[in-house]
């Protein structure tokens, strides 16, 4: 696996791909890789010729009072997991690369409406600072395709609606969310909770398959359903931030309960923002 820092490089090695007519997928990560990210890899693989996997920490989509600060950075574990999963290259630049004036000073791309409800209320710019960077990431390795896992469903969404309302030529895939073995979805963040934490975080997925199952068993009022999740979380000793059904296409309210439903929550555990979501067919 190659491994490179700058833009060049990584050009540079796109070309040589791109003159041997090689497909090439894209997984933007943030390092600090497991299970879920590997997932991910393994899904570029087996769609492309080349997988290029960026490891960059964006100081664009933190908070003042979010952890970019003690966000975990674990380069050479990554680096031996991507090995194992057969990358071919890891993209892994500087802040000052990405941001060549500055995070203040750059361009934005904002996706307006779906970029401020749910995750966007608790973390205002949070998603103007996921899709300027993932643009620039596309602009930079220009893949076919790019890969991402179904745990971010918002931001998801979001990059879907970037690339369509831009053209931009990649397509989207994604990957459904892995979980550890009691059901909580894997994350990077994870590794910030205590012991005691740990044992209590999987009442997050089991808060949204309880959800699910009032909604698959007929119970129209969806709003007393959010509230009785909300209180299950909160019982559970999560500070929950939102328990919220949507329509999976595009994240509106939906207006009847044969639409296609995503279930997606939010909640403190701690000081550890933990998120997941469940979708529900109801038809
Ligand atoms: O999902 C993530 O890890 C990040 O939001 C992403 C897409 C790599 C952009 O920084």
């Amino acid at each position: 696996m190659l491994s490179v820092m700058t833009v060049a490089e990584l050009r540079e090695c796109v070309r040589r791909w791109r003159a041997q007519s090689n497909s090439i997928a894209l997984v933007p990560t943030m390092g600090n890789l497991h299970a879920g990210h590997i997932q991910l890899v393994r899904h570029a693989r087996a769609i492309a010729d080349r997988v290029v996997v960026s490891v960059f920490v964006n100081p664009m989509q933190f908070g003042k009072n979010e952890d970019y600060a003690r966000y975990p950075v674990t380069h050479e574990r990554d680096r031996s997991a991507l090995v194992e999963a057969d990358a071919d290259l890891l993209f892994m630049p500087a802040v000052d690369e990405v941001y060549r004036e500055g995070v203040e000073q750059v361009t934005q791309v904002v996706v307006p409406g779906i970029n401020s409800i749910l995750e966007g209320e608790f973390r205002p710019a949070h998603f103007d600072g996921v899709t300027t960077v993932v643009a620039k990431l596309f602009n930079m390795v220009q893949a076919d395709v790019a890969v991402f896992g179904e745990k971010d469903f918002q931001q998801l969404l979001i990059i879907r609606r970037m690339v369509e309302d831009l053209d931009m030529p990649v397509a989207i895939e994604a990957v459904a969310t892995v979980r550890e073995h009691d059901g909580l979805a894997m994350s990077s963040r994870n590794s910030y909770l205590s012991a005691g934490e740990r044992a209590l975080a999987p009442q997050l997925y089991q808060t949204l398959l309880d959800v699910r199952d009032l909604i698959l068993q007929g119970d129209h009022d969806l709003a007393g359903i959010e509230q009785a999740g909300m209180m299950q979380l909160r019982e559970a000793g999560f500070e929950p931030q939102y328990v919220s059904i949507r329509c999976s296409a595009d994240l509106s309210i939906p207006a009847s309960r044969h639409d296609r439903l995503v279930v997606l929550a939010a909640a403190m555990l701690g000081s550890t923002h933990l998120i997941d979501n469940i979708t529900v067919s109801t038809g």
